[in-house]
């Protein structure tokens, strides 16, 4: 018997992750292949299965689970896309991205911020986006217009990691996401909002289908190559001199992009799936 499991994570309740669930599920029904949905929980090495879509971001669970089984995506791969500034690290040199500079661990909440990181930082210009390295739908991402707001921000975030990035303009409050499975980009999607600088749907993103242009597939199919992703989300951004890769979201929610883009993401990545382990 064919078998796959589906690991979410042990507390999410977002209507997304439901929705892609219940279609991966439905997507291998014709294939043959049982699916078990398992939040993810401390028994994990009694899990059984052919292979584990994994669609937490626990490293810890998905390093535990491939022991036993394929993980879809790869740990190492969620791991890398968890952290945004691993990202860059991961594909500078490989697809233009806006310049970037990362935080200063610190222990000491106390002492006062880096004279040396603020000057880096200085030189990228205002506004300047600060992010935490570990965030999602837009809700960790924060524009600094001057220096006293960057100080400020640098102040509060010092204990967490994140990064400094230059802000494009050219793309304020628009950016494109595009889905690349098994290597292959399968459609973009243009989020535009008017009200913020982040065009996250959740944060009022306006979304609608846009076809998919040579420049941005090389792009994105050379992102999931590269960091050895079976299924992502990419987000770019269009730069004065072409489009930037903004950050990579292993595991994206994926309900308004089928919805806009009219595609089959959930038929896709079960196919994928299938011709990998079969
Ligand atoms: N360097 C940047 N310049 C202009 N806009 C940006 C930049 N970085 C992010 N944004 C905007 O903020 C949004 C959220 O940033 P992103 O890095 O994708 O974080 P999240 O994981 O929260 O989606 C992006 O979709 C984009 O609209
Ligand atoms: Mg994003």
């Amino acid at each position: 018997m064919k078998q796959g499991v589906i690991l979410i994570n042990a507390y999410s309740n977002h209507p997304g992750e439901m929705h892609r669930v219940k279609r991966l599920k439905e997507a291998f029904l014709p294939l043959g292949v049982t699916i078990t949905v398992i939040p993810n929980g401390p028994n994990l090495r009694e899990i059984e299965g052919d292979f584990c879509i994994f669609l937490d971001k626990d490293r810890y669970a998905a390093q535990t689970l491939e022991k036993k089984m394929r993980l879809f995506d790869r740990a190492e791969a969620i791991e890398v896309c968890d952290d945004k500034y691993l990202t860059y690290l991961s594909l500078e040199g490989v697809v233009p991205m806006p310049k970037t500079v990362p935080s200063l661990l610190c222990y000491t909440p106390d002492s006062p911020l880096s004279e040396e990181l603020l000057d880096s930082v200085k030189k990228l210009g205002f506004p300047v986006v600060v992010k935490e390295s570990f965030g999602s739908l837009g809700r960790q991402v924060y524009l600094a217009k001057d220096e006293g707001e960057l100080v400020s921000l640098s102040r509060e975030l010092r204990l967490k990691p994140h990064l400094y990035q230059e802000f494009i303009r050219e793309s304020a409050g628009r950016d494109l996401r595009v889905i690349v499975v098994g290597g292959k980009a399968i459609a973009a999607m243009e989020r535009s909002s008017k009200s913020d600088f982040r065009s996250n749907a959740e944060l009022g993103g306006v979304c609608r289908a846009y076809p998919l242009g040579e420049e941005e597939r090389k792009l994105c199919e050379k992102t999931a190559e590269h960091l050895k992703l079976d299924y992502c989300g990419i987000d770019l951004l269009w730069g004065r001199e072409g489009m930037l890769l903004c950050e990579v979201n292993s595991n994206a929610f994926f309900q308004k992009f089928e919805e806009v883009t009219k595609t089959d993401v959930a038929g896709e990545y079960a196919r994928h799936i299938y011709k990998e382990m079969y």
